[in-house]
């Protein structure tokens, strides 16, 4: 998955030649983890099928206001809705008449009344003949509609339909999701941004098949890598043993075991991160053998000895140079003191304080109640949320103190 993973792109597909290349547009948006729906000019059908567009889509495609398969009941194709679902609306290819009417505010067919009520960010790439391209009248309708805060995907250089060589050519749809993406990345708060983010439980092993755990499933540390990937960050996710699954052009899973495996790995790529967020629920302690050989049932009692792990946090913390570091606090009583105290003990920034005295937080569940303590004093106190709120919040609150 792209930055574009998840997004709703809505493509406007105008009359020229370069048509016929929107459906691998749609399928490089589509790859990309997008969900994407089409819009045609009623001339644009010309050139491509609808169907071919909609089988790629998985979307019925748009091009009247009126639906009229079903002649007795016609239904209203809504162009404000349409607008307001798209996070992208990507015109392209974009002929010199369509993009007359846009900068006039023309409004004869369904894209065009899309464009004018659409409230998301609106890219568009031309494609006509080197002279079209070149006309004066043209290279104003661009800086008008640019001054619009549309975003102009340039026509490339090469042969063109009608033979002539020069501008006009439309950017290709490849080069089209490259530019979206990048363009939607230099947008976001996290993009230069490397996080370190440890999730999930560590198991200790005692012998070949048993293990000391606990009762962490991932879930808040895979929100917080999901949400630190859409707001720009690049993610590097240390793993203890959970069934969650996540990929994104932007992200790396290592996936460990053991408290000491969980830190070797943090070990190796805290120089290179600007944040750490020490979501994981580690053993503080593991057997101090391990058998190499299941341990047989035998009728006396069974002593294990254990020592304890690394503090993975704690290590770090003391490492510390420009990166700023969170960690948790999973507390049952005197919950401020013991967050504050920890905030101190591993030179954190910032604390998120669960207290399994608050239903819905804590292990296993789809929710969670935080309060967060930066190593200014200041303490926000947060709602019962969902996870994915939570994880949003807590990120929030890292740009907030980061300043970026
Ligand atoms: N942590 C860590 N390595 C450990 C133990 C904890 O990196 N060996 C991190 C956790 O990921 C969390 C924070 O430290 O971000 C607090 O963990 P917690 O278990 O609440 O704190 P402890 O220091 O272990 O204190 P206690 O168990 O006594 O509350």
């Amino acid at each position: 998955m792209s930055v574009l993973g998840g997004k709703k792109i809505l493509i406007g597909v105008t009359a020229g030649i370069a048509a016929y290349k929107s459906a691998w547009l749609v399928r490089g948006f589509i790859k990309a983890g997008a969900e994407v729906k089409v819009i045609m000019t009623p001339a644009a059908k010309d050139f491509v099928t609808p169907l071919t567009l909609a089988t790629l889509s998985k979307n019925e495609v748009f091009s009247s206001f009126v639906n009229d398969d079903d002649t007795d009941n016609p239904t209203w194709n809504n162009h404000v809705e349409l607008g307001l679902w798209a996070d992208f609306f990507v015109i392209a290819p974009a002929t010199a008449n369509t993009m007359a009417k846009m900068s006039t505010g023309t409004c004869d067919n369904l894209l065009l009344a899309t464009y004018l009520s659409a409230k998301c960010p609106v890219y568009f790439a031309p494609a006509m003949d080197l002279d079209m391209y070149r006309h004066r009248s043209t290279q104003e309708t661009f800086e008008k509609l640019q001054s619009y805060g549309n975003i102009m995907i340039p026509a490339g250089h090469g042969e063109l339909a009608s033979g002539l060589e020069g501008q006009g050519r439309m950017a290709e749809p490849e080069d089209i999701v490259r530019f979206i993406e990048q363009h939607h990345l230099s947008q976001l708060p996290l993009r230069q941004k490397k996080i370190l983010l440890t999730a999930g439980p560590t198991h200790e092993a005692i012998d070949p098949v048993r293990f000391i755990g606990n009762h962490s499933s991932g879930k808040m540390g895979y929100a917080i890598a999901e949400r630190a990937l859409a707001l720009g960050a690049e993610v590097i996710l240390i793993s203890g043993p959970t069934h969650l699954a996540m990929h994104h052009s932007r992200l790396t899973i290592e996936r460990v075991s053991s408290a000491q495996e969980m830190y070797e790995a943090a070990q190796l790529h805290f120089k290179e991160a600007d944040i750490l967020i020490a979501a994981a629920a580690v053993a503080d302690y593991r057997p101090a053998n391990t058998a190499t050989q299941k341990i047989k049932k035998k009728s006396e009692a069974l002593t294990l000895q254990l020592e304890s792990t690394i503090d993975i946090l704690a290590t770090l913390g003391k490492q510390k140079q420009n990166q700023f570091l969170v960690g948790f606090a999973l507390e049952t009583e005197n919950e401020l003191e013991h967050a504050k105290a920890k905030l101190v003990r591993k030179n954190l920034d910032m604390i998120v304080l669960n207290s399994l005295k608050d239903k819905g937080a804590g292990f296993q569940t789809e929710t969670n109640k935080i309060t967060i303590l930066h190593k200014d004093g200041e303490k926000i106190n947060f709602d019962l949320k969902s996870k994915t709120e939570v994880a949003s919040d807590i990120l929030d609150e890292v740009i907030k103190k980061t300043d970026v």
